[in-house]
């Protein structure tokens, strides 16, 4: 069975919230913990510099998002969990792939198609605001996911484009150098909540409607008591339909419990009941993790320690892959001499030549591809005996050479090993 390799990258540009956990936490952690899967796991730290110029943020959110996966059950032993930046083969396969994707093919992508338009709309410069990392987006997380030769990738909706550029560029770079990439798929997460946010839309920072993963229990508390409701009053039914609390219960609660949560609204439960039942439910399942979580925060050390040793193993990948990578697109030690210049020198074979000479005699020599005479027999009497002199020599290699009948003599400057290596290379190129 192949072991199915699974990678994602999560941006550390903000604080995880409620909506990761239930959209991409959890299912990433549970799925992590299944056998038949590895799984690589990373902070996607060079992608939050295409939006956040603010270093402290950028530090704060790698550290809060990395303790939240461990605190949320994340076990580094098991999979591969590491940071971007720690893995210096990605930039460097970021250009490969650059130099094999066409720039349409970005022109297209929505996040800089969705900038494009935005200041067409507004009448300015089109790439106004636009920084190139913006631009180059996708290219950047497709060395992400080729790096590792990642065969599925977890994404929502809105990542497949850059999951089927990211095949585009392995297509690409497998056509023009060989098979090194396997072309992944996206392996799209329907099956997840989207978690809506304070105010009913989903729950995102761009809405600032988010809830913390790890908000302490009295703030957990009392966000959770802003989620949006209508005015229905106590003791009248309340519909779940579009109810914000409702689905977020539901996310957290088992079957049985969301539907004993469907009568209390049919039995017109309070909203300020509803809210603490929903509050207590959330931090019953958040609670323990906060604990670790807040252990972990305390000890940036062993965050480090953590990503270190992660990055160890991923580089015990990259490090060997990209040296390869760098041989297939020409960047080579000067003294290799490889591919073409070996092709050629393997295309073009010795040759044995079977002649007869005015002595009625038999002979046949050895002739390297330029020309030159490797080997020269003596007199056969018999054709038969010639042609099977060769035939052992091509068989047996040099060894054969000794036990011919009619002595051999090696051309001018030329070795026996000279001539084992030509007898070697006709060898194989009959097998191959
Ligand atoms: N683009 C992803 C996001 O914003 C993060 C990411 C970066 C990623 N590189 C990746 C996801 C590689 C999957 C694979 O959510």
């Amino acid at each position: 069975m192949r072991i199915e390799r699974f990678l994602t990258g999560i941006t550390t540009s903000g604080t995880p919230h409620l909506g990761n956990y239930v959209g991409s936490i959890r299912p990433s952690v549970r799925h992590s913990l299944r056998s038949g899967v590895e799984s690589f796991y990373f902070l996607a730290d060079y992608h939050a510099l295409i939006k956040v110029d603010e270093p402290a943020r950028i530090q704060r959110s790698t550290l809060e998002i990395a303790a939240s996966w461990l605190a949320c059950g994340l076990n580094p032993d098991k999979v591969v969990f590491y940071r971007q930046s720690d893995i210096p083969e990605i930039p460097e396969l970021t250009w490969f792939l650059s130099c094999v994707l066409g720039k349409g093919v970005l022109n297209r992508a929505h996040a800089y198609k969705a900038a494009v338009d935005k200041n067409t709309a507004a009448g300015t410069d089109p790439d106004a605001d636009v920084n190139v990392g913006l631009f180059m987006y996708p290219v950047l997380m497709g060395a992400d996911i080729l790096m590792f030769n990642a065969h599925q990738v977890p994404v929502g909706r809105d990542q497949v484009q850059h999951i089927e550029m990211a095949r585009d560029m392995a297509h690409s770079f497998n056509h023009r150098y060989g098979e090194h990439f396997v072309a992944p798929e996206a392996a799209i997460e329907d099956h997840v909540a989207t978690l809506p946010g304070l105010d009913g839309r989903k729950m995102s920072k761009s809405y600032d409607n988010t809830i913390p993963l790890f908000a302490p229990r009295d703030q957990l508390k009392k966000l959770v008591g802003s989620i949006v409701t209508d005015s229905t009053p106590p003791g009248e039914a309340k519909a779940v339909d579009g109810s914000a609390l409702f689905q977020i219960y539901q996310a957290f609660a088992s079957a049985e419990d969301t539907e004993t949560m469907r009568q209390a609204y049919a039995t017109g439960i309070s909203w300020a009941d509803a809210k603490q039942r929903v509050f207590e439910h959330i931090d019953r399942e958040i609670a323990p993790m906060r604990a670790a979580y807040e252990a972990l925060m305390n000890d940036p050390g062993k965050i480090e320690a953590i990503l270190h040793a992660g990055a160890a193993k991923a580089r015990a990948i990259a490090t060997p892959f990209i040296g390869q990578l760098r041989h297939a697109v020409g960047l080579r030690d000067l003294r290799t001499q490889d591919t073409v210049a070996a092709k050629t020198a393997k295309l073009a074979l010795p040759v044995f030549k079977q002649y007869r000479e005015p002595d009625g005699q038999f002979y046949f020599k050895l002739q390297s591809a330029d020309g030159r005479l490797l080997l020269q027999s003596g007199a056969f009497a018999s054709p038969k005996v010639a042609g099977q002199t060769i035939a052992a020599l091509q068989t047996d290699g040099i060894q054969a050479l000794h036990s011919s009948p009619v002595p051999l003599q090696p051309g001018p400057d030329i070795t026996e090993s000279d001539i084992a290596a030509a007898l070697q290379a006709l060898h194989e190129s009959k097998q191959g």
